[in-house]
């Protein structure tokens, strides 16, 4: 079970609109390498995980996952609160507006909706993590195109934090990948024989 505390994991207080880039920044809520696929993925993936230390790591990432989601949302609200009907036709803002006024739904950049397909829960320890590395890079990568994107601090800063930590859940999960890799078969010089095949 979770437990929720009413406030962000970091702060986000944006006071000019911009549905411009409102437009890019809800990829990383419902784009392929945004904040709702990853918490998707690690909280299916830790079920078949065979190491509880790593099942800890996953809950733990794919919780924070769920925060980070919770700030981009903030953030996509903040920069498109209050626009008027003007302001939502010279941005650009009229197709996302059109279906789903100014709430938060997950889409793309380019609208696309949110699809479970954006990830896959294997079963496979090394073939989970290996994904669970990839996707941290891809969300890294797409944070630095965001900021390339943007001038605003007051978006940058929230950002940036959200671009570490895809840093920090790297790492994290290359010593989740080094824990399961210490316990296959020495001889498995592949680490492509999962404990499922030598039962
Ligand atoms: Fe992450």
């Amino acid at each position: 079970m979770w437990n929720y505390e009413k406030r962000l994991q970091y702060p986000v207080k944006i006071t000019r609109t911009n549905p411009k880039m409102a437009q890019v920044i809800i990829s990383q809520f419902g784009g392929p390498d945004g904040e709702l696929a990853a918490s998707m993925r690690y909280l299916s993936q830790r079920y078949t995980m065979p190491y509880k230390e790593v099942t800890g790591i996953l809950t733990d990432i794919g919780t924070e996952e769920l925060a980070h989601m919770e700030m981009i949302c903030a953030i996509v609200y903040q920069l498109t609160k209050d626009l008027t009907p003007e302001e939502i036709e010279k941005y650009g803002f009229d197709k996302y507006y059109v279906d789903h006024t100014l709430a938060l739904w997950p889409q793309a950049a380019a609208g696309t909706p949110w699809t479970a397909t954006y990830f896959q829960s294997k079963g496979d320890p090394i073939t989970d993590l290996s994904e669970d590395m990839a996707a941290e890079q891809k969300a890294r990568t797409t944070y630095d195109n965001i900021l390339r994107l943007i001038k605003d601090p007051e978006i940058c800063d929230p950002i940036r934090f959200l671009r570490e930590r895809e840093i920090v859940h790297y790492q994290r999960f290359g010593e989740s990948l080094r824990i399961v890799q210490d316990h296959l078969d020495s001889r498995n010089f592949y680490a492509i024989n999962p404990e499922f095949d030598i039962k």
